[in-house]
């Protein structure tokens, strides 16, 4: 799949674009941590606490928490996605609508190489999309990291420095960095611990998360035990997560991982639409939904702290899938390729006579 900076048009400029909607920007998320409830565009301060701080974590390009944010402007909705791409995108959203409770986090200001301010000619409209693997954007992203505060020191608190540093003229990537990142294979991920205090989220999105079909790829998704033990600290009092998603064998496979990480299931619906009907549409509900997707929906609170994190789940989305694939209507996303090479395999077995094949559970 593309990344979103692969099909940016030739004179895509991410520094100008940048600057139009750097308001709603934050660089410095560390910052903020304990205090996003005062947050305000171009990182001043409100006179009136927002009640309450969400995350829209993998927000794409910010339909979803830009909608969610003209709903309620008593909720600050924080965004972050890996794509910085998409990250911009958001906030360009945000800055259009003029919303002062929305703002994304980019883990110091990304840069953009020759090659890819270049961009592709002939590329159409900026658009982003889910690359299904975050270190494609790491290849364009974050290689001036320290440049987060305006004297350059990190975690500064928000009294000394109430404005998030944008300093895109400062940023430029070597191609050796660029490509230092790709070769690393690190989503340009940011460390939510350092960004939020403990108790300061009411609530955690993830909204159509990457799937990561493959085993190896296991801990990429946003419901890895790892990365739900490493949420339950940042969560208030009664504050959870919700997860929808297109996809039967993530949604299966995260049932496995929020028990190992000690979450009480509080809800679960295998069509959130019809339930939430007024709910705001994410880009890629909206999408999915055209091809024929239901949204599958969990919410789910820590409960006690498990003695003993193990990961003892099925890590291949394979192993989550339905026996009979020829019943299946709908392909989750990012599991196509893999369920026509299954349903070939099978037909091709049946043919020979032989029984069905079925995928080792790995
Ligand atoms: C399928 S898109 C969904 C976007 C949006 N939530 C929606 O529903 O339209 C998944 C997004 O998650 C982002 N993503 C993947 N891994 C991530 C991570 N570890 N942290 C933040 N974002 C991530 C991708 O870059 C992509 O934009």
């Amino acid at each position: 799949m593309r990344s979103a900076a692969s099909r940016l048009h030739k004179g895509f400029s991410f520094a100008k674009r940048f600057q139009g909607c750097s308001d709603w920007i934050c660089c410095d998320g560390a910052a903020w941590a304990g205090r996003w409830d005062a947050w305000a565009p171009g990182g001043t301060v409100r006179g009136k606490a927002f009640s309450h701080v969400v995350l829209d974590l993998g927000c794409g390009k910010g339909e979803y928490t830009v909608a969610c944010a003209k709903l309620r402007p008593d909720v600050l909705f924080v965004g972050f996605d890996v794509d910085a791409v998409c990250t911009l995108r958001a906030a360009e959203a945000a800055s259009a609508v003029g919303v002062d409770n929305a703002v994304f986090l980019m883990d110091g200001v990304p840069s953009f190489g020759d090659e890819v301010e270049a961009g592709i000619a002939g590329g159409g409209a900026v658009s982003c999309g889910d690359s299904g693997n975050p270190s494609e954007s790491k290849a364009r992203e974050l290689a001036d990291r320290p440049c987060s505060t305006a004297t350059g020191a990190r975690g500064d608190s928000p009294d000394a420095s109430l404005t998030p540093v944008k300093c895109p003229e400062q940023a430029h990537a070597s191609r050796a960095s660029v490509r230092q990142g790709a070769r690393s294979g690190a989503p340009a991920e940011i460390d939510l611990s350092t960004v939020f205090a403990v108790g300061e989220l009411s609530a955690l999105l993830m909204n159509f998360p990457t799937p990561f079909p493959k085993k190896k790829k296991a801990h990429l998704r946003l419901t890895y035990l790892d990365r739900l033990m490493g949420y339950r600290p940042l969560l208030g009092r009664g504050a959870g997560i919700r997860l929808r998603t297109d996809s039967q064998p993530l949604r299966d496979f995260s049932l496995t991982q929020l028990e190992l990480a000690g979450y009480e299931i509080t809800w679960r619906s295998d069509d959130v639409r019809a339930e939430f009907p007024d709910e705001p549409w994410s880009a890629y509900e909206r999408k999915l939904t055209e091809q024929g997707a239901c949204a599958f929906g969990i919410a789910a609170c820590p409960g006690p702290a498990p003695e003993h994190v193990e990961q003892t789940a099925p890590l291949s989305l394979v192993s989550y899938l339905p026996d009979n694939l020829d019943r299946l209507e709908y392909v989750p996303h990012g599991m196509q390729g893999c369920v026509e090479n299954l349903r070939n395999r099978n037909a091709r077995e049946r043919a020979r006579g032989k029984q069905e094949f079925r995928p080792p559970v790995i």
